[in-house]
């Protein structure tokens, strides 16, 4: 059975005044019985360290270590108290030129230093509008994640990019067609595809969570914006215990 995760993407948010929403989101959540995965900036996770949740971080290099000025491996994120890292996000493909060969470089790293991978897809407003949305799920899935990706080591999140941040949702069936897809493709390829955490990205809010849930392969959510304040994340957290 897949994992349940409730994953929350902080972005280039967050001072460590704002580390109080985790104290309160802990309180409350401390036991949830899915798991919660905060990604924090790279400068707050081992402050964040201590709390009930696992933590990750938002990129990392492809390489261990070396000359890669104000670059972060994977290792340094684990040395730090991560035990996941978000690879591709789509914020990184586009502003950041990370292609599927990158992130599946880095998504080997993550491996190599521990860290499970949460590896991004999601087609752009663009290739939806053509008809092309599936297969550009096909050229991610398969250049994005590496072979020696597992149930175990491997999150994938769908994010079509233009419901990032956006209030913009894509309806139900359309969310279950691609996950049902991604279901059917990781099932071919990897003997555990069955069992791979997929998470829906993309305007989730507490208003839409339960619903989202409810579609067949979705296993969780990646949540920017709403993971930012516990009175908007804890609902989201609170729908998925009851998925
Ligand atoms: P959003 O971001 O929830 O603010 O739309 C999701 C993401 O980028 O992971």
């Amino acid at each position: 059975m897949p994992r349940k995760i409730a994953a929350g993407n902080w972005k280039m948010n967050g001072l460590r005044g704002d580390l109080a929403t985790l104290k309160t989101l802990a309180n409350a959540h401390g036991d949830a019985g899915v798991d919660i995965l905060i990604c924090p900036p790279a400068t707050l996770i081992s402050a964040c360290a201590d709390l009930p949740f696992q933590i990750g971080g938002q990129d990392c290099h492809a390489e261990a270590s070396g000359a890669h000025t104000g670059d972060i491996s994977a290792q340094m994120l684990a040395d730090a108290g991560a035990t996941a890292v978000i690879t591709g996000h789509s914020e990184r493909r586009a502003d950041h030129g990370e292609t599927d060969a990158i992130v599946a470089a880095k998504s080997m790293a993550a491996y190599a230093a521990g860290l499970v991978a949460v590896i991004c897809i999601g087609e752009t407003l663009t290739e939806r509008e053509a008809g092309t949305t599936l297969d550009v799920i096909d050229g991610q899935l398969a250049g994005s994640v590496p072979d020696g990706a597992t149930a175990s080591n491997t999150v994938i999140a769908y994010e079509p990019v233009w419901a990032i941040g956006t209030g913009k949702v894509p309806t139900l069936d359309q969310i279950a067609e691609v996950h049902a897809h991604i279901r059917a493709r990781l099932t071919a390829r990897f003997a555990d595809g069955a069992a791979f955490s997929l998470l829906y990205g993309g305007s989730v809010k507490g208003s839409n969570a339960a619903d989202i849930f409810g579609v067949p392969h979705v296993d969780g959510a990646l949540v920017g914006g709403a993971s930012l304040k516990a009175d908007d994340f804890s609902p989201i957290i609170t729908a998925l215990q009851n998925a």
